[in-house]
């Protein structure tokens, strides 16, 4: 087979380094990828949240099978329009993919489910946000509507925080984002998430993780779009993940199915559990990233058998091979990231690394400039390894990140931490 990746981050990379030990991919393409990506991979330039532009070069190239990764593309209908062409293609319809483009969407579809979760209430002028805010006090989440690339949330310990963020938010900050603002009830615990392949009403579940979504060690500093995550998650074990398929996944599905908009694609269920009881936090439409780096490491060639049960609807059948073991990844980032940060600077020593089927350094914001890899984006390298305890994995994962030689990055030296 043909495959086509879309995306180009870390994720991409430990999907595709999944995929090509698979006898099936013949040929593997991915679109704009990155340079370590290159190394396995066809790579193009494209503009990938442009249903027309992709479905162009798909029949140009002749591709058999389209794997989204990044939730842009599919909430812009990028895998609907592939579908509708006849292009078999993993990830959901544009209609489904709501569930992580809509705060408010998502809590309609729970109400309906019966899906345990933050009680909340949906604003779209300042003023009543604000009596909202007075009434119900602090601490309480509030949530620009929309794809805000993981910035619209405001967890508020007090209320002159809580009434600056719905300011912002009606003040423009986040665009047409914040015009639409959802405030939640906080919720305690500790988060975990879920991952599940749907096939519009069989799920399967293919593995849990956490991830560290401050920048400093000690979970300390600004949110980032996550500097490392492990696998499993300990917290969810087979009576709160039980709990959580039968209580919010597998309603969920039949809500969206009941709707005429049924899911396909992986489902990332964002947790919070107290107790033993999940909660849902949030949904994304896609694999997590750093996630997926270390789902990808413990699921290997298999991932794409089980990506294909699930275009092809055929999850009822499919059966993941569970290895008794752990992976954790460790996120290199450009100083001052999630801030602005210095692009083009050079990386060394990468040739150290020495990569293996438990050991791979997958790449997210590279590019390769002649002989040299460079950072061009926020978060650049990810560190991951798999072992027979989550301590061996972490070993593993920081002696790789020991041996790249860059003054311009930072990782954090505590990942796992909460596990361990
Ligand atoms: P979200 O984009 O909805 O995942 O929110 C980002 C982060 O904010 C989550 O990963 C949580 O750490 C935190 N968060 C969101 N909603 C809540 C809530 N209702 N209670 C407590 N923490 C929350
Ligand atoms: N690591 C969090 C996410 O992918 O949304």
């Amino acid at each position: 087979m043909k495959i086509l990746i879309l995306g180009g981050g870390g994720r991409e990379h430990a999907l595709a380094w999944a995929i090509k030990q698979n006898p099936k991919c013949d040929e593997l393409l991915c679109a704009p990828g990155n340079a370590g990506i290159a190394k396995i991979a066809e790579c193009h330039e494209l503009d990938i949240e442009n249903p027309s532009t992709v479905l162009d070069f798909v029949q140009t190239h002749k591709v058999d099978f389209v794997i989204v990764g990044p939730e842009a593309p599919l909430v812009a209908g990028v895998a609907q329009s592939l579908r509708e062409a006849g292009v078999t293609t993993f990830g959901p319809d544009k209609a489904a993919a709501q569930l992580e483009a809509s705060k408010n969407f998502t809590k309609e579809v729970c109400a309906q489910a019966n899906a345990p979760t933050a009680s909340y209430a949906y604003f779209t002028d300042l003023s009543s946000a604000k009596t909202y805010i007075l009434n119900q006090g602090v601490p309480i989440v509030i949530k620009a509507d929309g794809l805000a690339a993981g910035k619209g949330v405001v967890v508020a310990m007090d209320l002159e925080t809580a009434l600056g963020a719905v300011e912002t938010m009606f003040g423009g900050e986040f665009g047409a984002a914040g015009a639409e603002v959802v405030i939640e009830e906080f919720m305690e615990g500790e988060e975990a998430s879920l991952f599940v392949l749907c096939d519009g009403m069989t799920a399967v579940t293919i593995g849990t993780a956490q991830d560290h979504k401050r920048a400093f060690n000690g979970d300390a500093g600004p949110n980032t779009g996550g500097m490392g995550a492990y696998s499993p998650a300990p917290i969810l074990d087979a009576n709160t993940l039980e709990k959580a398929m039968h209580e919010i996944v597998k309603p969920t599905l039949k809500v969206l199915v009941s709707r005429g908009t049924p899911y396909q694609g992986v489902l990332y269920v964002g947790l919070m559990i107290k107790e033993g009881q999940p909660r849902l936090v949030e949904y994304n439409v896609r694999f997590g990233d750093p996630e997926c780096q270390v789902l990808m490491m413990r699921l290997g060639a298999q991932a794409f058998d089980l990506i294909e049960a699930t275009v092809k609807g055929e999850l009822e059948a499919a059966h993941v091979n569970w290895a008794d073991d752990h992976a954790l990844t460790v996120v290199l980032a450009a100083q001052g990231y999630p801030g602005s940060y210095e692009k083009g600077s050079i990386i060394k020593g990468l040739e150290k690394v020495a990569q293996d089927s438990k050991n791979m350094c997958f790449h997210a914001g590279t590019t390769r400039n002649g002989d040299d890899i460079t950072a061009t984006g926020g978060r650049v390298l990810n560190f991951t390894a798999r072992g027979e305890s989550l301590g061996e994995a972490r070993q593993q994962a920081y002696d790789m990140a020991n041996q790249v030689e860059w003054q311009g990055g930072f990782y954090r030296t505590d990942i796992g931490w909460h596990a361990l």
